[in-house]
């Protein structure tokens, strides 16, 4: 099974940028965190960073066919994009939206998210610990669809004897 991590808009600048609302974490190292509970749980895991909402869309798209799993922040592509939710709808890969901050307690204008209702679920107010948080969430996800394409094979196999 394999998880697509892609990261939005000036998530590069996390250790740099607003340290009090971010932490002083560094993205690598949010990475590094992931990459080795990936590698305990054997599940492949790939990253992507990019500040161009284009790209992103292309990256999602790019997921189909290959990733089982996407999780991601679309920073501040979050409150506008309906490109992003598009390309997360389109593909039909569970999903988990991350957010270091708390969005809902912060402007008003982060509160709406235009890509969690095309998600599994949303991680907010977590810090770097969110990501860990998704991860759990993933696998818990990745466990229910071999178990239905496991019941479904089963199925199919009981049919074909009759
Ligand atoms: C963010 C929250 C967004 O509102 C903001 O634009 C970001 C980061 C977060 O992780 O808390 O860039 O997605």
């Amino acid at each position: 099974m394999k998880i697509v991590v892609i990261q939005g808009p000036n998530l590069n600048m996390l250790g740099v940028r607003d340290q009090n609302v971010y932490g002083p974490m560094k993205l690598e190292d949010i990475h590094a965190q992931m990459k080795g509970f990936a590698e305990q749980n054997k599940v492949e895991i790939e990253f992507f960073q990019s500040n161009l909402e284009g790209e992103i869309v292309d990256r999602i798209q790019e997921c189909m066919g290959d990733a089982d799993g996407i999780i991601i922040n679309p920073a501040a592509y979050t409150h506008t994009s309906i490109a992003i939710r598009d390309a997360l709808a389109a593909v039909k890969i569970p999903a988990i939206e991350v957010h270091l901050s708390n969005i809902h307690a912060r402007e008003e204008f982060r509160h709406t998210s235009l890509t969690a209702p095309v998600c599994a679920g949303q991680i907010v107010g977590m810090g770097p610990f969110g990501y860990h948080l998704a991860m759990i969430g993933m696998l818990e996800i990745f466990n229910q669809v071999n178990a239905m394409r496991q019941a479904q094979q089963q199925a199919q196999e009981a049919a074909q004897q009759k």
